[in-house]
């Protein structure tokens, strides 16, 4: 296949361009610098677009600074929306687009695994922006695929794991939110799981592809630096209230993956072979000459 990854610099797309070349395919990464997605004419130049140079176009590219939209919702309605209505415009009868989406477009009061068709309800801008964003794929394009993920975390970007790691081993003690939950998703295998999406030619629609586990983000905290240290590590855990932010989270939003599992994308790895994966690749990083 041929593929061309936007926002290949990012968290998702660093791995995604390494799965798909592993795998053997054709693969072109766009950052911002190459096709800055905010500017019309540029996509609509854009020859890679076309389906003559790509079978497929992955969308990783994303304005994600959750709180930050909250105070300049114009940067994530110029990347999160209209830059999707611009590129379906322009894949129109083109490769087809696996675009991502995110577990905020909920409001996390369901209390059990949300499904692709439950009541959408997003409680800030980011969320916002993604739900129209999605609602453009559905609308503008026969043969779109929408893949809604959730606490993506890699060893290539800012995430919670590494703010966890990079805060402890600094010596800051750390109090984590015990009461909001979700599942984790390594970046590496949410990769694998649209590789194997483009090779089958995945039908038409929206998809939750999450980690396989649930858990809050104390839970999660506690694993990955029990992980990173090789010991037990206990943390005080707080509420959301003691934690005020600017955007307001879902205090639930659980994916359920089974439309996933049911269109053939076998089983995630568990959270443990993910973070001990995740911590290898970050320890490289960090001191590349071990
Ligand atoms: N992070 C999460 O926890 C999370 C959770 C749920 C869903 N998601 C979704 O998952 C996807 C991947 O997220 P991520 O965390 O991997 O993203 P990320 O690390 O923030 O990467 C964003 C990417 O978008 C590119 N980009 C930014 N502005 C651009 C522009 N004007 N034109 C073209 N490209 C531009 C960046 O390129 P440059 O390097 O050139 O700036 C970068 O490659 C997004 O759709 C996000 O909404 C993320």
């Amino acid at each position: 296949m041929k593929v061309l990854v936007l926002g290949a610099t990012g968290m998702l797309g660093s791995d995604l361009v390494a799965v798909l070349r592993n795998s053997g395919h054709e693969v072109t990464g766009f950052s911002s610098r190459d096709l800055d997605l905010t500017n019309h004419k540029a996509i609509r130049d854009c020859a890679a677009l076309t389906r003559k140079k790509n079978d497929w176009v992955v969308n990783c590219a994303a304005f994600t600074a959750v709180d930050r939209a909250e105070q300049e919702p114009e940067l994530p309605w110029d990347l999160n929306v209209e830059a999707v209505l611009n590129l379906t415009e322009k894949l129109q009868n083109g490769p087809r687009l696996l675009h991502i989406s995110t577990d905020f477009v909920f409001d996390g009061t369901k209390g059990s695994p949300y499904v692709e068709d439950d009541e959408v309800n997003p409680l800030g801008v980011y969320g916002q922006t993604k739900l129209v964003g999605e609602r453009y794929v559905e609308a503008m394009l026969d043969d779109g695929v929408i893949f809604r993920t959730s606490w993506l975390y890699g060893p290539n970007g800012k995430s919670f794991p590494r703010t966890m790691i990079e805060a402890y081993d600094a010596g800051k003690q750390l109090r984590v939110v015990a009461d909001q939950t979700g599942c984790p998703t390594y970046t590496l295998e949410l990769a694998m799981a649209i590789e194997q999406a483009l090779a089958m030619n995945i039908g038409t629609g929206i998809y939750h592809a999450v980690g396989s586990t649930a858990m809050t983000w104390h839970g999660f905290a506690e694993q990955v630096l029990s992980t990173w240290r090789d010991e037990t590590v206990k943390l005080e855990a707080i509420s959301t209230a003691e934690y005020p932010t600017p955007a307001v989270r879902p205090p639930y939003s659980v994916l359920s993956t089974a439309k996933l599992s049911q269109a053939g994308i076998s089983p995630w790895r568990t959270t443990q072979e993910c973070l001990t994966d995740f911590c290898n690749r970050l320890r490289k990083i960090k001191s590349p000459g071990n």
